[in-house]
C-alpha cells in the first residue's frame, strides 16, 4: 500500500470477543504501514488477549483503566481528539449497544463518545447475534451518527456456526482506514479498470496467454476506490485477491472481456485499460485434448478485437487511458497507440526489465498526454504509479469538485 497511514496515530479499541486475538495482527499491519497505533482495551478484552502482547507489538503502553493508578487524567476525552482515526476491532454487540445508547462506562466507550476523528467500527460476533434486529438497529443508529461500519466477513465462526460475523482480515481493515484518511477527490466517478492477461483456449487443457499477473490493474482499482471512485474491475485470470470495495467481474478470453467492457462502457466515466489483452486467439477450438502427433503442429490464429480502439471510436464523454507494453522504441510506439486508439492518456511501460512491467511490484512508466505533454516517472511501487495516473484523471474529470475533498 502507498503509505497513506505513515505517521498517522490510530487508536485501536479492542473489546472482549474471541476475535480479540486478531487485534495483534492488526497492530502489526499498522506498524508495517509506519502508522503509530495506540491500543485501548476493555476489561473483558484483557480476558482474551494479554495487554503485554499488544503493548509489545505497538511499542506503546496499552490503556485499559478509566480510574485508578493506571489511568491518565482526562485521557478519556483527549485521546479521541488527538489521534487521526479510531478503529474498534473487534467491536462486540455489547460495545456497539453501549455506544448506540450513548453509554460511556469505561475508558474505551468514553473515548469513542468524545471522539472528533473518524471512527471505524468492525463488528465481530456470532451470526445469530449479528443478525439480531437490536444489534442491526444499533449499527444503523451508529451509521446515522457518522460512524463508519465495516461489514463482517462470512465464514466459519469460533462457535462452530458459519455465516456473517467474522472479523475481516486485518489487511482489509487497514485498507478501510486508508479510505477514511484519503481525500475523496474521485467521489462519484465511475471507473472501469481492466487487468490481467486473457486465456485463449485451443483445446480443453491448453491455452495461449502472456506474462501479465494483474498487479498494475489491481493497484489502480484499489487506489481509485481509496480515492472515492466507484470501481468495476474487469479481470482476466489472476491469482490476486479481489480488492475490498471493488466490484470484480472475472472473464477468461479477449472476447469475454470485450463483451463485459462494452456492457458497462455507457455508464462509465473513466476507463483504465491495464489488461494485457491477447491480440490473437486460436482459429479453432478442438473439443478433446490434442494428442501428440508425428509431425510438427501448426496453430492457426485469428485476430482478437482491439477493445480499446473500439472504445476510442464509441466514446462520448469518457476519459480513456491505455497502457502500452513495449520492449523497444517506447515513446514512438506509445504515441502511435495514443493517436490510433483515440486515447486521452497512455502509460508507456517498458516490459523487458526485471524491476518493471509484468509480475513485479514496481513499474517505471512514462505518461504521455493527448496534448503532447510527456511525464517520465521514476521506478515506483505500482500503487504509486496508480496514484500518479489517478492524479491526472482527477484533474481532467469534470465531476471533481474541490469541496468534496476532506482531509
Ligand atoms: N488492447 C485492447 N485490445 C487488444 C489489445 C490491446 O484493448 N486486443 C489495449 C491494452 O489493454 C492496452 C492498449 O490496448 O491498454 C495497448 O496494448 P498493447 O498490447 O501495448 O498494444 P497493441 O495495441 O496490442 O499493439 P502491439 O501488441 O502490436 O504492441
Amino acid at each position: 500500500m502507498v503509505k497513506v497511514l505513515k505517521d498517522k496515530c490510530i487508536l485501536v479499541g479492542v473489546s472482549g470477543g474471541i476475535a480479540a486475538y486478531k487485534a495483534a495482527e492488526l497492530v502489526r499491519q499498522l506498524i508495517a504501514q509506519e502508522a503509530r497505533p495506540q491500543v485501548v482495551m476493555t476489561r473483558s478484552a484483557t480476558e482474551f488477549i494479554g495487554p503485554l502482547t499488544l503493548e509489545t507489538l505497538s511499542g506503546t503502553p496499552v490503556r485499559t483503566a478509566l480510574f485508578g493508578p493506571a489511568a491518565v487524567p482526562l485521557e478519556h476525552i483527549s485521546l479521541g481528539q488527538q489521534v487521526d482515526a479510531l478503529v474498534l476491532a473487534p467491536a462486540t454487540a455489547n460495545l456497539i449497544g453501549k455506544l448506540a445508547a450513548g453509554i460511556g462506562d469505561d475508558l474505551l466507550t468514553t473515548i469513542v463518545l468524545a471522539a472528533t476523528r473518524p471512527v471505524l467500527i468492525c463488528p465481530a460476533m456470532n451470526v445469530k447475534m449479528y443478525d439480531n434486529p437490536i444489534v442491526q438497529d444499533n449499527l444503523g443508529r451508529l451509521r446515522q451518527a457518522g460512524f463508519h461500519v465495516l461489514s463482517p466477513a462470512a465464514g466459519a465462526l469460533a462457535c462452530g456456526a458459519a455465516g456473517w460475523g467474522r472479523l475481516p482480515d486485518p489487511v482489509d481493515i487497514v485498507e478501510e482506514l486508508a479510505v477514511l484518511l484519503t481525500p475523496q477527490d474521485l467521489q462519484g466517478c465511475e471507473i472501469m479498470v481492466t487487468a490481467g492477461p486473457t486465456h485463449e483456449d485451443f483445446d480443453p487443457v491448453r491455452f495461449l496467454t502472456n506474462r501479465s499477473t494483474g498487479k498494475m490493474g489491481y493497484a489502480l482499482a484499489r487506489v481509485a476506490r481509496r480515492r472515492g471512485a466507484r470501481v468495476r474491475l474487469v479481470s482476466g485470470p489472476s491469482a490476486l485477491p479481489s480488492p475490498a470495495g471493488v466490484e470484480r467481474l472475472m472473464v477468461r478470453t479477449a472476447l469475454e472481456m470485450q463483451e463485459m467492457v462494452m456492457e458497462h462502457f455507457p455508464h462509465t466515466d473513466v476507463v483504465l485499460m491495464a489488461a494485457a489483452v491477447s491480440d490473437y486467439r486460436p482459429a479453432s477450438f478442438v473439443g478433446t485434448k490434442i494428442k501428440r502427433g508425428g509431425e510438427e503442429m501448426i496453430l492457426r490464429l485469428s485476430h482478437n478485437p482491439d477493445i480499446l480502439a473500439e472504445l476510442g471510436k464509441q466514446k462520448t464523454r469518457q476519459i480513456l487511458v491505455g497502457f502500452a507494453a513495449e520492449t523497444d522504441d517506447l515513446q514512438t510506439h506509445a504515441r502511435d497507440k495514443l493517436k490510433g486508439k483515440n486515447l486521452d492518456l497512455i502509460v508507456a511501460n517498458e516490459v523487458n526489465r526485471a524491476d518493471s512491467g509484468f509480475a513485479v511490484d514496481t513499474n517505471e512508466v512514462t505518461l504521455i498526454h493527448r496534448d503532447g505533454q510527456v511525464i517520465p516517472l521514476p521506478l515506483l511501487p505500482k500503487e504509486e504509479v496508480a496514484d500518479r495516473v489517478l492524479d491526472w484523471v482527477a484533474t481532467v474529470w469534470p465531476g471533481n469538485r474541490a469541496e468534496r475533498i476532506h482531509g
